[in-house]
């Protein structure tokens, strides 16, 4: 089967400063992707470069089997490649449904699908951006990014900050997304254990390089090597 997304031998960074390296993945529909490491590793680099935010050195990125190096963000984005950036970005003055329509593109994910996978944004639609808790805004974020219909998710610490109770709402929604659609996703996550058992591969970043690949089921499998990939300690 063909590749959704392909990087290969990328280098990109900010302007003149390289931060990745060497970065290569393929992600098929259907399937999804960890990327782990520790902080300021390149993760978000990685995702934003994606998306066409950072400066490409060299190295490819093929969406659909073609070269978007040099598309414009806007048009990556309206091409399927769906970002919910780390820092949210809701918009603070606009209202729930206002946050999602103004990201509707034809598709499977309608308003309505969007309040299925997420009740409580139903339950809040009138309220203003900035009057959501931060899981509130992450499922806004998130339901944002599905009404734009992307072909892939590429999702930045959807669980970072939040109460346990409420990254399991999000994580039973993404095991939901998983069976209900054939998107491909690379998830972004700091927790490893977490994130390893909602994907199938997994590559781990250290410094802009990849440090290792494979598939997530072997590392959850070798807490050692893990600790040792993304310096946990285990003591
Ligand atoms: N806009 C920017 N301009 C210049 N350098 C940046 C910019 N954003 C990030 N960097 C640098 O790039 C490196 C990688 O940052 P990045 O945000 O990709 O890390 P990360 O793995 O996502 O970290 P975290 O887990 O803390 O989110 C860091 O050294 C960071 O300081
Ligand atoms: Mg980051």
């Amino acid at each position: 089967m063909s590749m959704l997304l392909e990087l290969k031998d990328v280098r990109a960074g900010y302007g003149e400063t390289v931060v990745l390296e060497g970065v290569s993945l393929a992600l098929k529909a259907g399937q999804a992707i960890s990327v782990l490491g520790r902080n300021g590793v390149g993760k978000s680099t990685l995702l934003n470069t994606v998306l066409g935010l950072t400066t490409l050195h060299s190295g490819s990125i093929v969406y659909q089997g073609k070269g978007v190096e040099k598309m414009p963000s806007h048009k990556r984005a309206t091409a399927g490649l769906g970002l919910v950036p780390q820092e949210r970005e809701i918009f603070p003055s606009l209202s729930v449904e206002e946050n999602l329509k103004v990201a509707v593109a034809p598709g499977t994910w309608t308003l309505e699908a969007v309040y299925e996978l997420f009740p409580r944004l139903k339950q809040r639609h009138r309220n203003m951006g900035n009057q959501l808790s931060g899981g509130e805004q992450q499922m806004l974020a998130i339901g944002r990014a599905l009404i734009g219909n992307p072909k892939v998710l590429l999702l930045d610490e959807p669980f970072e900050g939040l109460a346990p109770v409420i990254v399991d709402m999000l994580v039973e929604a993404f095991n939901r997304l998983r069976q209900s659609s054939d998107m491909g996703i690379v998830l972004v996550e700091q927790h490893a254990e977490l994130a390893l058992e909602l994907t199938e591969n997994t590559i781990v970043l250290d410094r802009g390089h990849i440090s290792w690949q494979g598939v997530s089921q072997d590392l959850l499998n070798d807490p050692a090597r893990l600790a040792q990939l993304i310096g946990l300690d285990l003591a």
